[in-house]
């Protein structure tokens, strides 16, 4: 079937697009931090150290919420390095990534960097090596205003007012054999619940985060989310998901259907989540924070590697995941971030992993360049278009044949609606190696429209990429041909593409 016919209903409601599904991650981790978005020595950089062309790009994406300082590293981080005179922080072996911290950004610096981009933090606290303590010091320091020892020691750092940070990521990836500290679902369920608990006695208005499994195909999927819960459930507001996709020995069916893994993921985590709410008749939904997404080639030969060396090996801001995407990768990640959409009613906190240089939208070389990756296009049309309510919009069209998931539907695609700004947007993706799809989208019950934008990310070469050398090689092009007659809007999408079209509504 090549025509594919979608509706749009604006009484089809999915619920409201949180800003929050936009958000980003940064972790002290390879040329993310130091040498990405902190170089005091490149030609851009502002009399805090941090790189402006990066601070512009950050920007132009439009991340909300970012997620920080880890990742595998928070789990070995001691939060109190990254405070006070610069001259005076200690350097640090970061175990997780074979790296030296020398500590240069923390807290403060990091917190100046976001208002400068102006997105929000979102705070993860160390339940790898370190545990209640510690965590509540570290809430007493971002978010007491004052007169008590550790609200004081901040102000004694230069920052009279508190961070009042209101979203607290209790560990990361707890359920990893490779995660510094990992625990069984029993001990982190308690430990997580004990830390929400004592943190929330002190900040009754912060939301927590619990670790939920590091990604689908964990063995302990499922009963981990169980029994975690079972114990967390009163202090915890969030189960988190984290997924990555990759082509794998040239199976590219399978990971253009990347977008339906992870809603089935989200739909099983539902269900765990859901299952702990009827045992314990409670009247909380737990939402998903989707705080770890990406592409990443994680199976392929990179170069550099954190993995296997001598201590004396161990260098600052090596060259670590550092990814170059292509458009095939570009589209696949647009069809991540529609599935995101379609469940933003329980997905209501996501973060892309991560932002600069590792696995990333944004590459820079030290003295050099910043540049957009193709991945970055997808995420910034989203992110500034869909506002309002998300749509659910039923799709009925072809199906490809999957190693894994079997029959997937060629095309998927979601609609946002707002109504106040008189404006509507589809997100398109056609997932077929074997030719265009025309897409009819029946937009008459949104009333008089018209096509206010129309983006294609689509190209002859999947493999083509934005590079140092050729950094503006790929980007989004006009998608010709898209017309609305008599309440019908036409998209005609080339084999592997993705569309954002925004419509003025009246
Ligand atoms: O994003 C890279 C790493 O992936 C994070 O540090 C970790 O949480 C995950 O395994």
């Amino acid at each position: 079937m090549t025509d594919v016919t979608v509706s749009l209903d604006p009484s089809a409601r999915i619920g409201a697009v949180p800003r929050r599904l936009f958000g980003g991650f940064v972790e002290h981790l390879g040329r993310h931090v130091y040498d990405g978005i902190h170089e005091p020595s490149h030609p851009s950089a502002d009399e805090d150290g941090f790189r402006r062309d990066v601070i512009e790009l950050v920007r132009e994406l439009g991340v909300s919420t970012i997620r920080y300082p880890g990742g595998n590293f928070v789990s070995g981080y001691r939060w109190e390095d990254g405070v006070g005179p610069q001259e005076e922080r200690p350097t640090r072996l970061d175990l997780a990534w074979h790296s030296i911290e020398t500590n240069e950004v923390g807290l403060h610096e990091f917190s100046g960097w976001l208002d400068k981009v102006g997105s929000d933090l979102m705070l993860a606290v160390n339940l790898g090596t370190r545990g209640i303590e510690e965590a509540v010091d570290l809430l007493e320091y971002a978010n007491v205003p004052g007169g008590t020892a550790m609200s004081e020691l901040r102000r004694d750092n230069g920052r009279d007012e508190p961070f009042a940070i209101d979203m607290w990521c209790l560990g990361n990836e707890m359920d990893g054999p490779w995660q510094l500290g990992h625990l069984d679902a029993d001990s982190y369920g308690r430990l997580a619940s004990r830390t929400a608990h004592a943190m929330k006695l002190m900040d009754p208005s912060i939301r927590t985060v619990a670790c939920g499994s590091s990604s689908w195909d964990m063995d302990t999927f499922g009963a981990w989310e169980r029994t975690v819960l079972g114990h967390a459930y009163d202090n915890v507001d969030y189960i988190s998901c984290h997924a990555y996709y990759e082509e794998r020995d040239g199976d590219r069916a399978a990971f253009l259907a990347s977008g339906e893994h992870m809603a089935r993921f989200i739909q099983e985590v539902v269900i765990a989540a859901d299952h702990v709410k009827a045992l314990k008749r409670s009247d909380k939904t737990i939402d998903i924070s989707f705080d770890e997404w990406n592409v990443w080639y994680m199976n392929r030969p990179a170069p550099g590697s954190f993995d296997g060396k001598a201590v004396d090996e161990f260098e600052f801001a090596p060259r670590l995941l550092e990814d170059r995407y292509t458009v095939l990768d570009a589209v696949v990640f647009g069809s991540l971030l529609i599935t995101l959409l379609r469940h933003c009613d329980r997905v209501t906190s996501a973060s892309l992993a991560q932002l600069v240089n590792v696995i990333a939208p944004i590459m820079t070389e030290p003295g050099g360049p910043a540049w957009r990756q193709t991945t970055f296009f997808p995420f910034a049309l989203t992110s500034r278009l869909a506002t309002g309510q998300a749509l659910r919009v039923p799709v009925t069209s072809g199906t490809f044949a999957t190693s894994r998931l079997g029959e997937v539907a060629d095309v998927d695609a979601v609609a946002t609606w707002d109504e106040e700004a008189g404006t509507a947007a589809v997100f398109v993706v056609n997932r077929a190696l074997d030719g265009s799809r025309t897409v009819r989208v029946d937009v008459s019950a949104l009333g008089s429209t018209s096509i206010a934008e129309a983006h294609l990310i689509a190209d002859d070469d999947l493999d083509a990429a934005n590079t140092l050398e050729d950094p503006e090689r790929v980007a989004p092009v006009d998608l010709e041909g898209a017309v609305i007659e008599e309440g019908v809007l036409t998209l005609t999408l080339p084999a592997v593409s993705w569309a954002a079209v925004s419509l003025q509504v009246g």
